[in-house]
């Protein structure tokens, strides 16, 4: 983070504190239980949407030297990506296309040459293209292997990361302008260099906006933190900055803001900040002092819309660590903090809220004007969906709730 930024939230963030205020919508806003629960409409969002946003696929450093590959799946497309010749990275259907057998096993990784179909040996480069089919002559004519590669996804590299769009033949996509001025506070972090020490997936009962709306609330710490980060935060005090539609970020602080010096430039933001940057449509970067949580979430492949998958990947800062001893204390002790208060605490309630919202006892939850970022989501994915009456809409003078009005 630049020096000018820490001190730009660090001074608006005191003032809210002393204030006794905090960044607000100017309304009130309404968001379909339906879109937590409905099958067709987690369908819609996984297609229309989410498989149409370049998301995050894998660490640039799991695909270090030429030839290396790594078999993923992403939004429940099994994807094959390969470090190219020319340093760039491929992301390729992990399906051969004779009779579609997967190629690499899920999780697979290596260095190859080439990658061989176990089914009837046909031959691919690690470009893709097709070279060897057995008994080509008598059997496959007129198939021609140049045009019967593997197909490929649209894949790019930024800030460590490697990107993909898991429908083929979308667009190329540029990240740095997607995220618009965030791209250079990234870029401050030096986030490129941090390292993946750490990358598990969990399998939840829970839409996948039902986590993002909880990483995006400032709102719930003291009630569903009290004894772990709620005595430390100022709860439902925020900053909230967009740089595009797909980028953005979301500022709490600690207690001891109040008495921070707001000229003074601290050796690690964190000593007052808690930023989590959100990369729509899905991946959210929580930074901590020194690591970066970063959470990717998305619908289950089941297509079940009451429950998700996510990612947590940790990545530690460069150059932080006195000893390899100290970094990896550091890491589980920080991972023993987010199981109590990410996987117990944060999704013990995300999982009572599905409970709740799949009783559908009334059609819409309530976006509070203090929820700003919640708002920024779901009017996201409206604007990508075209959902017009179907999606958040204003509450209106909030004296009854319309479904209570017959
Ligand atoms: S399915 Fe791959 S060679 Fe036949
Ligand atoms: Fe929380």
């Amino acid at each position: 983070m630049r020096p000018e930024t820490e001190l730009d939230l660090v001074r608006r963030l005191r003032r809210l504190v002393l204030d006794k205020s905090t960044t607000y919508l100017d309304d009130l806003w309404l968001i379909p239980v339906d879109h937590y629960t409905d099958a067709a409409r987690g369908q819609r969002e996984l297609t229309d949407l989410l498989r149409r946003e370049p998301v995050v696929a894998a660490r640039s450093s799991e695909l270090s030297s030429v030839g290396t590959h790594l078999a993923v799946t992403v939004l429940g497309i099994r994807m094959l990506l390969v470090r190219q010749a020319d340093g760039s990275v491929k992301a390729m259907a992990n399906a051969c296309r004779h009779r579609g057998a997967q190629l690499v096993e899920d999780g697979g990784c290596g260095v190859s040459k080439t990658f061989a179909c176990p089914y009837h040996g046909w031959r691919y480069e690690q470009d893709g293209r097709l070279a060897r089919v057995p008994h080509h002559f008598d059997s496959f004519v007129p198939i021609e292997k140049r045009v019967w590669g593997l197909v490929e996804y649209p894949a790019a590299e930024r800030h460590g990361f490697v990107w993909v769009v898991a429908t083929p033949g979308t667009e190329p996509f540029d990240v740095e302008e997607r995220l618009g001025e965030l791209d250079a506070e990234l870029e401050a972090h030096q986030l490129g260099e941090w390292r993946l020490v750490r990358h598990e997936v969990f399998d939840e009962p829970m839409n996948w906006k039902v986590v993002a709306d909880g990483i995006l609330d400032p709102y719930h710490p003291e009630f569903v933190h009290p004894e772990t980060v709620g005595p430390y935060i100022n709860n439902n005090v925020y900053v909230f900055d967009a740089f595009s539609p797909t980028a953005a970020r979301l500022v709490m602080s600690k207690r001891s803001i109040a008495s921070a010096d707001p000229d003074k430039v601290n050796s690690n933001p964190s000593k007052y900040l808690f930023p989590n940057y959100l990369l729509l449509p899905n991946t959210f970067l929580v930074f901590q002092s020194r690591h970066f949580e970063v959470w990717t979430i998305e619908p289950h492949p089941s297509g079940d819309p009451q429950r998700s998958l996510i990612h947590i990947r940790i990545l530690t800062g460069p150059d932080m660590f006195a000893s390899e001893e100290e970094h990896d204390a550091y890491v589980e002790e920080n991972w023993a903090r987010f199981m109590k208060v990410g996987y117990t605490e944060d999704w013990g309630v995300a999982r009572r809220v599905q409970k709740g919202v799949d009783s559908h006892a009334f059609t819409d939850t309530i976006v509070g004007r203090n929820e700003a970022a919640v708002h920024f989501l779901h009017s996201f994915i409206g604007a990508r969906l075209g959902d017009g009456e179907d999606g958040l809409r204003l509450l209106g003078d909030g004296t009854a709730p319309s479904d209570m009005s017959v």
